[in-house]
């Protein structure tokens, strides 16, 4: 498979553009530019940890200082990481016309900082803010009473150093959905409901390896939308693909949008 032809660019742009609600679904490699590694590509997250130690509920439990070790790291990492050319492409276009529902598996925050740098208010932001689907690394919950916070500096030399909550003296967990725990019920419906009214589908940087955030894509395909995957790479989604652009998002994404 080769770059994008222009006439696939083309072709790209004239079904976005002429759709009237479109559905976006964003996995790691919008991030990728951006130095945040995926989680399955060559140097990815899975690849040199185990999400079984790291990810999950039951990891949680056992040892909660060790996962806090680890998101603390990437807390600190993501943050010295700047919103790429796709990611500013999104939040532009999205500012320019109605009927365009982003939906990330991202809990990188870097959609949500590029539409602060393009629309320049809070509320303008806002209405173009992701879906999130599996969290965010810069908030904390209470493991026991659910109340969520900013997240901030994590010291996770020990159990009693790390975050409790202040409503009822719990433990506090990053808050991200974990292996095995459901997604935010609001988040899902939403997703899904853009989904289902979508006339355009829009994939970038998602291996669609994961459920339930790969079911966006199915939704608004078998709602007759037509589907566009910007992806590198080879995906689980190639075979709904109407049209696949085979390149990076942050060279690809602001051609197809601008
Ligand atoms: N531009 C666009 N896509 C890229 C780029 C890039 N510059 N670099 C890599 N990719 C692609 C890869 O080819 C791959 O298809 O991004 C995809 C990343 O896939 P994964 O690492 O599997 O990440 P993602 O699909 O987002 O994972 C889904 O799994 O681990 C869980 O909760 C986590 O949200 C995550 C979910």
């Amino acid at each position: 498979m080769s770059d994008p032809t222009p006439t696939e660019i083309a072709e790209a742009k004239r079904a976005l553009a002429k759709a009237l609600r479109v559905v976006v679904l964003t996995g790691a490699g919008v991030s990728a530019e951006s130095g945040i590694p995926t989680f399955r590509g060559p140097g990815g997250l899975w690849k040199q940890f185990r999400a079984e130690d790291l990810a999950t509920p039951i990891a949680f439990g056992r040892d909660p200082r060790l996962v806090w070790e680890w998101y603390a790291w990437r807390r600190a990492e993501v943050a010295k990481c700047r919103p790429n050319a796709a990611h500013l492409a999104l939040a532009r276009w999205m500012l320019s016309r109605p009927g365009v529902t982003l939906v990330s598996q991202n809990v990188d925050d870097l959609h949500e900082r590029a539409a602060r740098e393009v629309a320049g208010d809070a509320d303008r932001a806002a209405r173009v803010a992701p879906i999130r689907l599996h969290g965010s690394l810069f908030h904390d919950r209470c493991a026991r009473c659910n109340h969520r916070t900013e997240g901030g500096a994590v010291d996770a030399t020990s159990l009693e150093t790390l975050p409790h909550c202040a409503e009822c003296g719990g433990l506090m967990r990053p808050d991200v959905v974990w292996f095995g725990e459901m997604l935010p019920a609001r988040a899902v419906e939403t997703a899904f409901a853009a989904a289902g009214e979508a006339e355009a589908c829009l994939v970038v940087g998602t291996t669609g390896a994961v459920y339930r955030a790969a079911g966006v894509a199915h939704t608004a395909k078998a709602a007759g939308a037509s589907v566009i995957i910007v992806d590198p790479g080879q995906t689980e989604l190639d075979a709904i693909a109407d049209l696949r652009l085979q390149g990076k998002a942050g060279e690809v994404v602001p051609l197809i949008l601008g």
